[in-house]
């Protein structure tokens, strides 16, 4: 059950004139398809038991184990793109402040910028570091060619014990060529399940390595996960009442069914701006096909009042709000002056964190105003359970919203359409 804790909260007093409840017939029975086995992708579920098998496996001394190598060096790069980084960064810059990392990090493969992997490869020329290469498939093309950029600089630098101790391999047990690759140089290795698609790996070595060697404690990220595993999955959960997933599910397609095409999920802390990335990938990979699908978009507030903030509030009506609270936040308060010549003496002795709330209070109040309905989605606090809790919270409305959509959470065909194009540009065999 859910700890106090780590307890999700949704509030819909900003959300008419959506009334989830409605759904809840539709929600019921999307949750059961899950449950059950019976939608389709119903070969990948593995990740809906994937907190407690990665807790009970052996699998976290070998990962703290190997996390205490890669830190013994100057640095690590994860590589990876989508569901094979996400995971990790949003943990890693959620919950480590950007001023004192505790290791440094670095990440390439997400995309193909030659400045940036050039950059990287300067930066790195005179330190020590290690490499997390990480790919289901072991096949794709941007983790691919960054793996074989730094390939090449750790391999010119160090071999045999040296270069082993330097390089990890996160990928399928037996398929892809980054399998035959690291069975051949006997690095080491470890495995992503089968029944577990890549934006629901973050409880998985996928995530945990990178997670572990940024020094964050990953035995309480999964202890938190569990929990709403096991909250999410109980016979109480079947009640829409009890379900913060029935409930966030059904909102986003009550939204959905009235006009309202965009999902967009704010965040009032800086430690938000990778976990709404990440959720970004989960919720568009596994609802936008077939013609449907809820765009997902984010911002970062109230940064982005300055910016997105007038599209918000006044453009075309097409938008839902879903609002991230952390009730309780550590920080600083308003000093006082003795003048006021900055106007803000009546803010003196105020908590940041209060007024902050405030402005997300109010401004959730100004968007419903412009007809933007609103839920708030309510956090007691930001730490390594309570993260865990919300990601596998995301993962499972995720299922049952899609199903709601009546889609395939786990496939993502359209992916396949710009690959098969820039293959056939770039003349790989096969693709003429
Ligand atoms: O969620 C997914 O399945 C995708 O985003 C993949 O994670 C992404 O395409 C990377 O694939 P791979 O791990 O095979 O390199």
């Amino acid at each position: 059950m859910a700890s106090p804790e780590t307890k999700i909260r949704l509030d819909f007093e900003h959300a008419a004139p959506i009334e989830p409840e409605s759904l809840e017939v539709d929600a019921s029975a999307a949750r059961r398809r899950l449950e059950e086995a019976s939608g389709p992708g119903k070969e990948f579920l593995g990740w809906l038991d994937l907190p407690a098998r990665s807790l009970e496996a052996n699998l976290l001394d070998a990962i703290e184990s190997a996390a205490g190598r890669i830190r013994e060096r100057d640095a690590l790069v994860v590589v990876g793109i989508g569901g094979s980084y996400l995971g990790a960064r949003a943990v890693i810059e959620a919950l480590q402040t950007p001023f004192a990392p505790t290791f440094p990090i670095y990440y390439a493969g997400h995309q193909m910028d030659a400045a940036y992997h050039g950059g990287l490869l300067a930066r790195l020329a005179e330190q020590d570091y290690a490499v997390n290469v990480i790919s289901k498939s072991g096949t794709t093309t941007e983790p691919g060619l960054a793996f074989r950029l730094l390939w090449q600089d750790v391999s010119g630098k160090h071999d045999g014990a040296a270069l082993k101790d330097r390089i990890f391999a996160t990928t399928d047990a037996k398929k892809g060529s980054l399998r035959s690759l690291a069975d051949a140089a006997g690095l080491t290795s470890f495995v992503i399940p089968d029944d577990v698609g890549g934006r629901f790996s973050v409880f998985s070595p996928v995530g945990l390595l990178p997670i572990a060697v940024a020094g964050i404690d990953v035995r309480a990220l999964l202890a938190g996960a569990r929990e709403m595993q096991e909250m999410l999955r109980s016979e109480a959960a079947a009640n829409f009442a009890e379900s913060p997933a029935l409930q966030y599910a059904a909102y986003r397609n009550a939204c959905y069914r009235l006009g309202k095409k965009i999902e967009i999920m704010a965040g009032y802390q800086t430690a938000w701006t990778f976990v709404m990335e990440w959720w970004k990938q989960l919720y568009g990979e596994s609802e936008g096909k077939e013609g449907r699908g809820i765009f997902p978009a984010s911002v970062n507030l109230s940064t982005d009042l300055h910016s997105m903030g007038q599209w918000i509030q006044d453009a075309e009506r097409t938008i839902f709000e879903t609002v991230i609270d952390v009730v309780h936040q550590e920080g600083p308060s308003v000093p006082a002056r003795s003048d006021d010549e900055d106007g803000l003496g009546y803010l003196a002795g105020r908590p940041l964190h209060e007024i902050n709330r405030t402005a997300l209070k109010a401004t959730m109040a100004a968007h419903h105003e412009g007809g933007v309905p609103c839920a708030r989605l309510e956090l007691q606090q930001l730490n390594a359970p309570t993260m865990g809790a919300l990601l596998y919270f995301f993962e499972y409305a995720c299922g049952i919203s899609a199903y709601m959509l009546d889609v395939n959470p786990f496939d993502q065909p359209g992916v396949e359409a710009y690959k098969s194009s820039m293959f056939r540009l770039l003349g790989k065999t096969g693709h003429g």
